[in-house]
Formats: C-alpha cells, sequence, structure tokens
C-alpha cells in the first residue's frame, strides 16, 4: 500500500517536472483577472473626446500581424508574448495622464491586475530561461510608436489616452484569447 502511495508520488512528481507548463493561477484564475481588468478599463472610457466619433483614428497601425505570428507559437513563446504585452501596457501609465482627470486610484487598480497577471505568467514560464529573456523588438517598437505618435503628437490630451485606452482594450482582449488556447482546462 505505503508503496503503491510512494509510487503513485514519484509519477506524480515526474509528471509535474516534465509538464511544459504547470501553472495553477494561468489555469484557475487568468480569465478572471482578465475579465476585471476589462471592466476596470471599461469604467474609464471617455465620451466626451472627439476621438470616440472617429473610429479610424488611429496614426499607429495594430500589430495584428505579431498576433497571428505568435498564434503558431509554443505555449511558453504565446505567454512570454503576453507578459511582454501587459509590461508594455503597464509601462504605457508612466506618461502623464492628467489630463484624462482619471483617478489615481482608478489606474492604480487597472495597473495592479495587469501587474499581477503579468507576474503570474511569468512566474509559468520560470525555467523556461530562453523564453524569459526573449524581447520582441517589434512589439517593443509599436508601444514605443503609441507613446511618441499619439501621447506625446497629441500633449498627453483626453483625446490621445481615449485612443490609447481603446488601443489597449484590443490588446487585452486579443491576450486574453491566446492564454486561453494554453490553458489546460
Ligand atoms: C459611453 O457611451 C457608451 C456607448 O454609447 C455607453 O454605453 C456608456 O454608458 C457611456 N459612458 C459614460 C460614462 O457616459
Ligand atoms: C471636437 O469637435 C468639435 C466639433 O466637431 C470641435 O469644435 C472641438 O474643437 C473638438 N475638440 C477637440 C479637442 O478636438
Ligand atoms: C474627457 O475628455 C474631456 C476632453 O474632451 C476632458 O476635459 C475630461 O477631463 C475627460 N474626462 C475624463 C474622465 O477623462
Amino acid at each position: 500500500m505505503l508503496n503503491r502511495i510512494f509510487l503513485a508520488c514519484v509519477f506524480l512528481a515526474l509528471y509535474c517536472a516534465c509538464s511544459p507548463l504547470s501553472c495553477r493561477w494561468m489555469d484557475q484564475k487568468f480569465r478572471q483577472h482578465s475579465q476585471n481588468s476589462l471592466d476596470l478599463l471599461d469604467g474609464m472610457v471617455n465620451n466626451s473626446t472627439n476621438s470616440t466619433k472617429d473610429e479610424k483614428q488611429s496614426a499607429v497601425a495594430f500589430p495584428h500581424h505579431l498576433y497571428s505570428h505568435v498564434s503558431k507559437a509554443s505555449a511558453e513563446g504565446k505567454l512570454a508574448f503576453t507578459v511582454h504585452i501587459l509590461r508594455e501596457i503597464s509601462a504605457l501609465f508612466e506618461d502623464d495622464y492628467s489630463s484624462s482627470s482619471w483617478h489615481e486610484t482608478t489606474v492604480e487598480n487597472f495597473l495592479n491586475v495587469v501587474n499581477k497577471q503579468a507576474d503570474e505568467l511569468h512566474s509559468c514560464i520560470k525555467g523556461h530561461a530562453h523564453m524569459k529573456k526573449k524581447h520582441n523588438t517589434k512589439l517593443h517598437m509599436y508601444f514605443q510608436r503609441l507613446s511618441h505618435d499619439i501621447l506625446k503628437k497629441m500633449g498627453h490630451s483626453a483625446e490621445a489616452w481615449e485612443l490609447i485606452r481603446r488601443e489597449i482594450k484590443v490588446h487585452l482582449m486579443k491576450a486574453d484569447h491566446l492564454v486561453s488556447t494554453v490553458l489546460s482546462s
């Protein structure tokens, strides 16, 4: 009996060690946090800006090709990409958002969720050291353009932030979809 339990433990340990991704938080909590971040972002909408009426707007093209590329990547590759997206989103808020009239706590709540997601997904690819270091230059350039060609050029106005908010929303939805393809449940 004890022997059998011991064997079961050994198998379990081996299975966990060999499984490419063992990440309970991601399986159980990611979608919930994802929904939470989208709800918070929806609450930050500014219908008084002109950019809401003008749908084609953005001076920076959305990087659809990067998403279609990463959709063929390994599970670790997808998570590394998602972590990068979340970190870049978070970094955008280092720019001045005072014209948006968002409360600091509103932005903090949103960033807390996004940073939690990034940290947890990052820990899922622990042990995949090569993935952690992997840096997507094109993705980084795209976020630089958001900061430079939209926020800076438009003077960090409420209009600029509304454009960024909507851009971020598309990323969060796509990231949610991407992660859902690697969930084990
Ligand atoms: C903004 O507009 C959307 C769609 O028209 C509406 O559902 C939402 O309640 C509005 N939000 C605010 C804060 O006015
Ligand atoms: C928004 O649009 C209105 C009329 O279309 C215009 O008068 C106003 O100056 C615009 N505001 C900004 C901030 O562009
Ligand atoms: C919404 O946008 C207007 C400018 O169009 C700005 O004056 C106002 O502070 C913004 N409100 C929020 C909550 O961001």
